[in-house]
């Protein structure tokens, strides 16, 4: 697969805004961001990380602030917790991805939905030495319908729909779920436009939490999961 050399940014956000609706807003930009436009305090979160890391942090940054001012909210600083997961001002859920070349920001109003979690990954093969530690065998068993060419593909959308699960759960709970605490419910295709993913933990006190949907999107060589409720 072609990793995103040339992603069209301005029709990736086109196409993620038109799933979203007009409660929330997307931006999407490349990850080459710049690291003399972060706020002091956000600055303190890669103080010491190497040149990548910086720009592809400004750059999920400066997503998110172009996400908030479509919202009609103000640009401001979004700190690093100590978690890694960024503050969102008061009133706003938001969520960061970024891959190889592309940086995705989803933000929201906390009036209509809980939180969102965005996951970008590079439509390539998940490496079949990961699956097991990443899918329950549910996932394996239905990636073995498929043809053995395309399977590995399939499973990279398993493990994004994973990520963005986590991104969407960890700030309503503070709960870091294992892989192997979520199955992922997928058509048996490339093509799939979206998820459930079903909580296995808590099956043990009956306190097993509802299924959620998400939405995935694949073109221009990248496969996004997106979750808000
Ligand atoms: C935190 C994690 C999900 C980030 O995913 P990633 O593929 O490494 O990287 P992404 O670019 O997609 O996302 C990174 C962004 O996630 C956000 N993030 C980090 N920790 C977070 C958390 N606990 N909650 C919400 N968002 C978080 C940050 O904005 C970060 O970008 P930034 O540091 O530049 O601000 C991942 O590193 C991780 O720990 N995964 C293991 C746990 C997991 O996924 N379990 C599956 C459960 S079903």
């Amino acid at each position: 697969m072609t990793p995103e050399t040339a992603v069209d940014h301005q029709r990736l956000e086109a196409e993620l805004q038109a799933l979203l609706g007009p409660h929330a807003a997307v931006a999407c930009c490349s990850t080459d961001g710049d690291v003399s436009t972060l706020a002091p305090v956000e600055h303190l979160a890669v103080a010491r990380a190497i040149a990548h890391r910086q720009k592809e942090f400004a750059a999920g940054r400066a997503a998110a602030r172009i996400a908030m001012q479509r919202l009609g909210r103000p640009a401001v600083s979004i700190p690093a917790q100590d978690d890694r997961s960024p503050k969102w001002p008061d009133g706003i859920i938001g969520s960061i991805s970024h891959s190889h070349a592309t940086c995705v920001s989803v933000v929201a109003l906390k009036l209509h939905w809980q939180a969102v979690g965005v996951d970008v990954e590079t439509d390539n093969d998940l490496p079949r030495e990961l699956w097991s530690s990443i899918c329950v065998s549910n996932e394996i068993q239905r990636a073995s319908t498929l043809p053995d060419a395309i399977q590995a593909r399939w499973m990279m959308r398993i493990f994004s729909a994973k990520e963005a699960y986590y991104k969407w759960i960890y700030p309503q709970t503070r709960r870091m779920p294992e892989f192997h605490d979520v199955e992922i419910f997928m058509n048996a295709t490339l093509e799939s436009t979206g998820f459930f993913v079903h909580p296995l933990y808590g099956k043990s006190n009956g306190a097993l939490p509802n299924p959620v949907e998400g939405k995935l999107m694949i073109g221009q060589g990248m496969v996004i999961s997106l979750i808000i409720g």
